[in-house]
């Protein structure tokens, strides 16, 4: 059943309540037709505006790695932040609170309404492409950075996009797959982020997902799952939000209504419209459910301050109000606040003898080697892209830190990808792409010198592209030639054709990311001594992406020939030998991490492993820095004596590096997920549909969790980090050591508290992460421990500092699926408080008695 709005709430800016009932009345005005109108987007990005309704255009934009814009202006850049994981590994509310108000300037300067972020689904598994979209493996540490991120964006009066709701946690067949989950894993696991983040940061809007949900009750697509959606979100958790599709994932029309979305996106068609007016008129969807839906993008709009009086046709729209403060335009200050996001998220892994920080005064030289060094890899792939206002590099953050009197050389040390680059336009002539009508007239053409004709668009009425030109290779030796084509397609090299597709699948092809990483053909070109001209000829059939428009796709790519990785490997060596301190940078690139697949496995490749273990060799003064997203293998990590993890760093990585190298500031990230020493030891290796099914067989046991059950250590576990200093933990005590537990218990942050003191025993000051373990009485199958609370605490050098954890109630009850309802578990509970999953320092014991009183919570007030 659709909920009631409350009568009267307060939004943001506004002193008195606003009288939803109002709206109601207005509503009552529209016909059904002009009603169903609403509930899909107007275009790819905004939603309809309704005069009658006082209703305005909203406008949403991907997140979650800064606010990418409509597009509607061309050129446009912006904020580029670190990814969310790196995020989550500063374990800092306060930090990701102020990174939303940041994503919501950015919103506002960009006319933004909705940001579409936080991402909180869970890193189930290490392989999954958008893992570095999300924030962590655990879900009490997504939740509470997620509340924080959507309090920051939410508090400036733009709305967050609370995604992807829910269980969509991988992207194998992402579209179609059904996630089978036991309801007490549901529950405790992959509904907990978002359950604690409706109840403590109220989000505007919830984007439902691609995939589908088995919860042992009900199995649908979760658009289409009316006991997750309309049950569990909105009656349950009384979300008063909008519920949003996942883009071009909704696939009915009453089924989907009836479950509980709210709004199909984009649009301006899709399985709604027409078809929803009919099934209204025909029954199977009650007029009120729509009602109810139009009350939710109401007061969506009313939150942002798009929703005014009504105006007449005609009559010019009365203006929005103005947000509450005007940003000014992104500069210095935002670059700074991105740093310190970065430079706090950062994980030193590793650091025998103190070797980091270096000592600039004492340095004559240093080596920068590696793939990455030359070509980092600032964000991930997918709809979270965004281009960048500016981009410091390594070599550059490097070179801008340094004393002049230091030398700075780079090396590529052997390229780690597994395409060749883009063709140098240079040597293409005459390219150019004719439009073709569907009886093969000639409509249109564009002449392009460029090697990636990616995500071409297309007007309407052109059936097909044809690109022609020619390509010169000149230097003696084999060159390599590499084609990728989305769809139906030939490409013809002097009229022999190479490589072929027929894949006639249309948006899914977008969905699934074909667009962005086609799969290639190579084909080699001998050269002697005569340079080679070569016709090409490249047929495509133009893919229909629906809401997204009308592509063809062609990549051109080349190598030609030149020094093996490796010849550039032992360059690198030699001067790594020479200098007085090498940093090697590796990773992965957007070949390897994005949206749209997943990774078949954790490997660098062999190349980098080779060059890391040669420069390590050649120089025991080797710093290895690591730019990747998601965990990779690092067979040699305990061979290298100093190892930082940098993440998909974002606009500012090389100037942050260079903070934590030089040590102007300290790197105080801890590991918002573990990373495994080998691949056999990988809870969830991969998540590929079995019949259409992806079992989550493991349960609770996810993440740190699994490898504590199983006894497996990893290389580096969950919540490791290192510093400038070293901690000793003194004491920790539970105030009552004995407590009644309330027997009913909403999510959110109150319970017990446990005070920890602990000692900086360093030379620097340092922060530190007090984490606090939660061993529950040993029951059969459950996990030995979890993650029940944390605290970030900075300490002078030899200070001593006492810190309090609140341990939420809900880590102390259980969902009980048969009574539908979560249940208290009493009895002795070990808290276990350290500075990792694997360094446990102190413990304390909590007796937990039968409460009979009481919700456990504190109500959050209405904002
Ligand atoms: C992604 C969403 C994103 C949307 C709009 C989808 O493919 O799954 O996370 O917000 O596209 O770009």
């Amino acid at each position: 059943m659709p909920v009631s709005p409350p009568a009267a709430s307060l939004l943001p800016g506004q002193r008195e309540p606003v009288d939803e009932r109002r709206w109601a009345d207005l509503v009552k005005g529209l016909t059904l037709a002009e009603k169903v109108r609403l509930l899909t987007g107007a275009t790819l990005w905004t939603l309809a505006e309704e005069p009658r309704l006082g209703l305005h255009p909203v406008v949403t934009s991907d997140g979650p790695q800064g606010v990418r814009g409509t597009g509607d202006v061309p050129g446009e850049t912006g904020l580029l932040a670190p990814a969310p994981s790196a995020t989550a590994a500063t374990w800092d509310p306060a930090l990701a609170r102020r990174l939303g108000r940041l994503f919501a300037a950015e919103a506002r300067r960009k006319n933004v309404d909705v940001v579409l972020a936080p991402l909180v689904n869970l890193q189930r598994t290490p392989v999954a492409g958008r893992h570095f979209e999300c924030l962590s493996e655990d879900p009490l540490l997504s939740g509470v950075l997620g509340a924080a991120l959507v309090q920051g964006i939410q508090e400036a009066g733009v709305a967050a996009c609370l995604k992807h709701f829910v269980a969509n946690d991988s992207e194998t067949d992402r579209t179609r797959y059904r996630a089978r989950i036991d309801p007490r894993t549901l529950r405790e696991v992959y509904l907990a982020p978002f359950e604690r983040i409706v109840a403590e940061a109220g989000p505007w809007s919830v984007m439902g997902a691609y995939s589908g949900l088995d919860d042992g009750t009900e199995s649908a697509p979760v658009l289409e799952h009316r006991r997750i959606l309309q049950g569990v979100l909105k009656d349950e958790w009384g979300f008063d939000g909008a519920v949003i599709s996942d883009w071009a994932a909704t696939q009915t029309t009453a089924p989907a209504a009836n479950a509980g979305l709210d709004l199909v996106m984009p649009g301006p068609d899709g399985p709604w419209g027409a078809a929803l007016v009919d099934a209204v008129e025909r029954g199977e969807v009650d007029e009120a459910v729509i009602d109810d839906k139009i009350l939710r993008l109401m007061r969506l709009a009313a939150r942002v301050g798009k929703l005014t009086r009504p105006w007449a046709p005609g009559e010019q729209a009365p203006p929005p109000p103005p947000a509450t403060t005007e940003p000014p335009p992104a500069g210095e200050t935002d670059f700074t606040a991105l740093r310190e996001v970065l430079t706090r998220g950062t994980v030193l892994l590793r650091n025998e003898r103190d070797l980091l920080p270096l000592d600039a005064a004492r340095l004559g030289s240093v080596a920068l080697i590696g793939p990455n060094a030359v070509e980092p890899y600032l964000q991930g792939g997918g709809s979270a892209y965004v281009p960048a206002v500016r981009t410091v590099g390594y070599a550059e953050g490097l070179r801008a830190a340094l004393p002049d009197t230091v030398t700075l050389s780079v090396h590529r040390g052997g390229s780690s990808r597994r395409h060749a680059p883009f063709i140098d336009p240079a040597r293409l002539t005459g390219l150019r792409a004719a439009f073709l009508a569907p009886d093969g007239t000639r409509v249109g053409e564009e002449i392009r010198a460029t090697g990636n004709w990616g995500f071409f668009p297309v007007p309407d009425g052109v059936r097909d592209v044809v690109l022609t030109g020619r390509i010169t290779l000149a230097e003696p030796g084999t060159h390599t030639l590499e084609f990728g084509c989305a769809g139906r397609f030939t490409v013809a090299l002097d009229r022999n054709v190479v490589h072929s597709g027929e894949d006639d699948r249309g948006v899914d092809l977008i969905l699934d990311s074909s667009h962005n990483h086609p799969t290639t053909h190579r084909h080699t070109v001998r050269v002697g001594t005569t340079p080679r001209e070569l016709y090409l000829r490249i047929d495509l059939r133009v893919v229909d992406g629906e809401g997204y428009g009308r592509f063809v796709t062609a990549h051109v790519r080349h190598a030609p020939p030149g020094p093996t990785a490796e010849d550039e490997i032992a360059e690198a060596v030699r001067a790594a030998r020479a200098a007085d301190v090498a940093v090697v940078v590796i990773g992965t690139n957007e070949e390897i991490e994005s949206e749209g697949w997943d990774r078949p496995d954790l490997e660098l490749g062999d190349r980098q492993h080779r060059l890391v273990r040669a420069v390590a060799a050649a120089n025991p003064r080797t710093v290895v820095v690591v730019n990747a997203g998601a965990p990779v293998l690092l067979p040699w990590a305990d061979q290298v004596p100093a190892l930082l993890w940098h993440w998909l760093p974002g606009q500012e990585a090389g100037h942050a590096l260079a903070d934590v190298v030089l040590g102007h500031a300290e790197p105080s990230g801890r590991l918002p997920w573990t990373l495994p020493a080998r691949a056999e030891d990988v809870p969830v290796p991969h998540a590929i549909p079995v019949d259409g099914v992806i079992d989550y067989r493991e349960g609770l046991h996810t993440g740190h969790r699994a490898y504590d059950s199983a006894g497996i250590e990893p290389a580096f576990p969950f919540g490791h980090g290192l510093g400038w200093t070293t901690w000793s933990y003194a004491r920790a005590e539970a105030p009552e050591p004995s407590v009644p537990v309330p027997p009913s218990c909403p999510a959110g942050g109150d319970g017990p508290r446990v005070t920890v003191t602990l000692a900086n025993t360093g030379p620097r000051a340092g922060r530190e992460i007090v984490q606090v373990y939660l061993e529950p009485p040993a029951a059969d199958g459950d996990p030995v421990r979890v993650l029940a609370g944390f605290a970030v605490t900075d300490v002078a050098a030899g200070e001593t500092a006492t810190v309090t954890v609140t341990v939420p109630w809900r880590s102390f009850h259980t969902w009980d699926e048969a009574a539908g309802r979560w249940r208290p578990r009493t009895g002795r509970h070990r808290l276990r408080i350290g500075r990792s999953s694997g360094d446990l320092r102190l413990s304390v014991d909590l007796d937990i008695l039968p409460g009979t009183t009481g919700t456990g919570h504190t109500p959050r007030p209405v904002a």
